[in-house]
């Protein structure tokens, strides 16, 4: 499986009779990193945003378990995309250095999100600006 840029991800479905099950193997299986970290935003109101940030390093896999959203992706290149997360089935895949907005969250909105790396602080870039500057830096010919 190839992972290029931001994009929708669907799961293997191993539902049956008893219900649903959706599995996400890593290391490039149905998602390019393993997984090192796990965690879930629920009670976001609807006119929240969160984010707001890219990340030097994580690559995220992001799925709504329960509810809905959307996610604003940037890649300081002009390029963005918007991706909705309405079913459990589908994910959206972050590569590291994309500038993320978390927005229209259902009330009851479960959002999963699967990361390559440890949390480091440090590692995030919560100004747009400086965002800019380090894709400038990484890719000096744009
Ligand atoms: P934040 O990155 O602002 O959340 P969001 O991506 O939804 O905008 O994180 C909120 C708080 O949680 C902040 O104080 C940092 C902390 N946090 C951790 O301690 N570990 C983590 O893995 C994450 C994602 C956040």
């Amino acid at each position: 499986m190839q992972f290029h840029g931001p994009q929708m991800l669907e799961f293997q479905e191993k539902g049956d009779e008893r219900g649903h099950l959706i599995v996400c193997e890593g290391e490039g299986q149905d998602i390019p990193f393993d997984i090192k970290r796990i965690f879930y935003i629920y009670g976001t109101a609807s006119g929240v945003i969160r984010g707001q940030h890219a990340n030097r390093e994580t690559e995220f896999v992001i799925i709504n378990v329960a509810g809905t959203s959307k996610i604003r992706v940037r890649d300081g290149k002009g390029n963005e995309a918007v991706f909705t997360l309405n079913r459990p089935r589908t994910g959206v895949y972050i590569p590291r250095m994309i500038w993320k907005d978390m927005y229209d969250f259902s009330e009851d909105s479960v959002m999963l999100c699967l990361a390559s790396e440890h949390y480091k602080p440090d590692e995030y870039i919560r100004n747009y600006e400086d965002f800019l500057k380090a894709v400038q830096e990484e890719n000096p010919e744009v």
